[in-house]
């Protein structure tokens, strides 16, 4: 049994002789604590000029006059770019040309959609220069009155929700299934609009050499974006060359191109010198995506034994005048409870922020919200622990497509962080526990549950004669160590110990490494980087098995494994050779293998694939002052192999702070008047700090999974948020006997 205090120690997932399942630290770790990591901002070209964007402090409207003399007249001020002077674009960035283009501002005309949206940009030798210009623009306005709140907004149905994923879904009789129930709960959710706030605001270098554009800046989706740049500016890809070594955070925002980072690019063409545009904290509560609010209604209908008969989850979702991004809430019921029917619906509202996008576990984070709070309202409604009830509801195939997936993970992880919280010991009714201090205590709990998707990625693995290797993908590291877990990956595809493997990554002259969004990255990239590595080998084993000179001389389909550098039989282990001697005696400098990430498409139609999990939480609640604390969370998380337990434990860890941070802290307010972000710093903007999460543990459950890809792995990245949310309203319930109906929880609440 592994000891769940410290997985990463206990040798459990740990396989000795590779790489993976090693719990190393973050190769970029030194650079980053020592400051020689050099993020986007810190590019500093021959000749560098910088800009500021001006915001409009309206939320709709027109642009009516801009002082662009005064700001032009500022010392220092090279040039000011507005929808008069700017340079053309070569796509309308009103157009959606992929699934992965959102319509964004780039001075395209006059209009304010949102408070924020940049509405002019000036360029000056210096950045306070800029900002000062910026200022001087003193703009004016004919303006609308900001439509801000699901009340004021204009609601539609949307086509599609989050990215193309299906707005209305239907299983079975709803109808049927709610007068077939003993017992019907109704659980009302509203969540607020959410700002993803990376610590490293979005930033650009972009630098023109001709028709060649070379841009710093933070991306999590590498080649992709380097496709979408070239478009716009209508140049050849090879001609761009996007670096992104290093992102201070992504979590969603920084996946698809922004109407800032255009205008950078735009600001160098004009002024034929490299610009570098970072947004000030205030600037990223607009133009660079967040999570839409939500309103939720979920009905449950059960039979009196606990067994579902009906699951209705509607959600309303906030989108932009001009976009549609729908947070995909209500789908989080999909997949998890095993009801012979399940409706799901979405409702679009469209008020005057910025254009939402995806944010940490997008839909699920605020749809298990939801979710798990219903099933907790619908555990009290029939007299039943919390637990039990999903205990008699978890699905064992998943209710939306029937296809099989592992029941038996969820299980385990249910039984494993009960067992470690000691949920045995927990009262039934709310308002039973006091500490020694004389705070309400309560338990919760909540489901975890994330798509474990694959995107397309390659690799290239390039063998060199000193029995060294050079791995490449255009792989994306926002901290969450990917580089550590993917050159993990790498060096056991190349049969090499880490340290005779160098590993490229973080740049479009690499092999599309696909997008590390979706918790996919390491499932994705390390495929290709695994099947990369496997294709040199393979190149290798035939070289060796036609040489006379070699041991292996004649193996042909008895087939090598390939271990510390060297190939051996895979009959007859002390029959070996050396890479080095293997390409030595062919001739050979190096030898290059290529590998894309890929699922087997007939697992893909059998199984259904996600990752699980389970979280308990306590919280202490001031009887008086209901200040609400959560001393305490743990969650067990099944999600395939693990390459690295160190970093897992770190990414499902974060994901419950996260989850923390949205059940008490993470709120964006706009003003109804004038709609601007009253909150666009982090000081009022709250995240949790260390002393709002004193204990957090995160298990790792054993999983094999075979069919999810070669390699067997599945995210970490998101999943902790999902069912955390819940779990710690279901305990602030527990302590007080009051249903939460809107996050953050706040004081008052609770009060009365
Ligand atoms: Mo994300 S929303 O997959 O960083």
């Amino acid at each position: 049994m592994p000891d769940p205090m410290n997985p990463a120690a206990s040798g459990h997932h740990v396989r000795l002789g590779s790489n993976s399942g090693q719990p190393m630290t973050r190769r970029d770790g030194a650079a980053k604590v020592t400051g020689t990591a050099t993020y986007a901002a810190d590019n500093r070209p021959e000749g560098l000029v910088h800009a500021v964007f001006a915001g409009a402090s309206i939320a709709r409207g027109r642009v009516t006059f801009l002082d662009v003399a005064a700001a032009r007249a500022h010392p220092g001020v090279i040039e000011i770019m507005t929808p008069d002077n700017r340079p053309p674009l070569h796509v309308n960035p009103d157009e959606k040309f992929h699934a992965f283009a959102w319509r964004t501002e780039a001075l395209q005309d006059d209009t304010v959609r949102y408070a924020g949206q940049p509405i002019a940009v000036v360029i000056a030798d210096t950045l306070e220069a800029a900002t000062e210009g910026a200022r001087l623009l003193a703009p004016r306005y004919a303006s609308d009155r900001a439509r801000i709140g699901f009340d004021q907004g204009t609601r539609y149905d949307p086509p599609a929700v989050g990215i193309g994923a299906e707005a209305d879904f239907a299983k079975g009789d709803l109808a049927a299934g709610l007068s077939a129930a003993a017992q019907v709960t109704e659980t009302r959710i509203t969540t607020p609009l959410q700002y993803h706030n990376a610590m490293e605001p979005h930033a650009i270098v972009a630098e023109w050499t001709e028709d060649r554009l070379t841009l710093d800046t933070p991306n999590q989706a590498i080649v992709m974006s380097r496709n979408a740049f070239a478009q716009y500016f209508d140049i050849p890809a090879e001609n761009v060359t996007l670096r992104s070594p290093y992102l201070g955070g992504g979590f969603g925002s920084k996946a698809i191109i922004v109407g800032p980072q255009l205008l950078a690019i735009l600001a160098a063409r004009m002024v034929q010198r490299p610009v570098k545009l970072v947004l000030r904290r205030d600037q990223m509560f607009g133009p660079v995506q967040h999570r839409g609010a939500t309103q939720q209604v979920v009905r449950l209908g059960m039979e009196a034994t606990g067994r579902l008969t009906a699951l209705d989850h509607h959600a309303t979702a906030s989108t932009s005048s001009f976009d549609d991004f729908i947070e995909p809430a209500a789908n989080a019921s999909h997949n998890l409870y095993a009801s012979p029917s399940i409706r799901t619906r979405h409702t679009g509202v469209r008020i005057d922020t910025g254009t939402p996008g995806s944010m940490r576990a997008p839909g699920e984070a605020s749809g298990s919200a939801a979710l798990e709070c219903a099933m907790d309202e619908a555990a009290e409604a029939l007299g039943l622990d919390p637990l039990e009830f999903r205990l008699r509801n978890y699905a064992e195939t998943d209710p939306a497509s029937g296809k099989r997936f592992s029941a038996k993970a969820l299980r385990d992880c249910y039984a494993q962080a009960a067992a470690r919280f000691g949920w045995a010991d927990r009262p039934l009714a709310p308002g039973q526990m006091r500490d020694e201090d004389g705070l309400l205590v309560g338990w919760g709990m909540g489901t975890c549950l994330f798509p474990a998707p694959m995107f397309p990625a390659r690799a290239r693995a390039v063998l060199r004669a000193d029995g060294t290797a050079v791995v490449e993908t255009a792989g994306a590291d926002m901290g969450q160590g990917a580089w550590t877990a993917l050159a993990q990956i790498a060096a056991d595809g190349v049969g090499l110990p880490i340290d005779k493997v160098v590993f490229h990554s973080g740049s479009s002259d690499q092999p599309d490494g696909g997008v590390a969004g979706g918790s996919a990255h390491t499932a994705s990239a390390g495929g290709a980087l695994h099947a990369a590595g496997g294709d040199a080998i393979r190149q290798l084993a035939e070289i060796a098995a036609a040489d006379p000179d070699s041991s292996l001389f004649g193996t042909g389909n008895t087939g090598v494994t390939a271990r510390d550098g060297r190939l051996y039989r895979s009959d007859d282990d002390s029959r070996s050779d050396s890479y080095s001697d293997i390409m030595v005696r062919a001739g050979l400098t190096e030898l290059t293998g290529t590998g894309s990430g890929a699922r087997d498409p007939a697992n893909e139609e059998r199984r259904a694939m996600f990752s699980h999990g389970a979280v308990f939480a306590e919280v202490k609640i001031d009887p008086e002052l209901f200040q609400i604390r959560v001393t305490r969370m743990i969650g067990a998380f099944a999600a395939g192999r693990i390459i690295n337990p160190h970093l897992a434990t770190s990414q499902l860890t974060g994901g419950m702070i996260w989850g923390l941070s949205f059940a008490l802290h993470e709120e964006g307010v706009h003003d109804l008047r004038t709609g601007r972000a009253m909150n666009a710093d982090l000081a009022g903007y709250h995240v949790p700090v260390n002393a709002d999460a004193p204990s957090v543990e995160a298990i790792l459950v054993d999983e094999t999974d075979p069919y999810v890809n070669a390699l067997g792995i599945k995210g970490v990245g998101e999943i902790g948020i999902t069912g955390t949310v819940g779990a710690i309203a279901n305990a602030v319930w527990h302590a007080t006997g009051k249903r939460v109906s809107s996050f953050p929880i706040h004081i008052d609440a609770l009060m009365g």
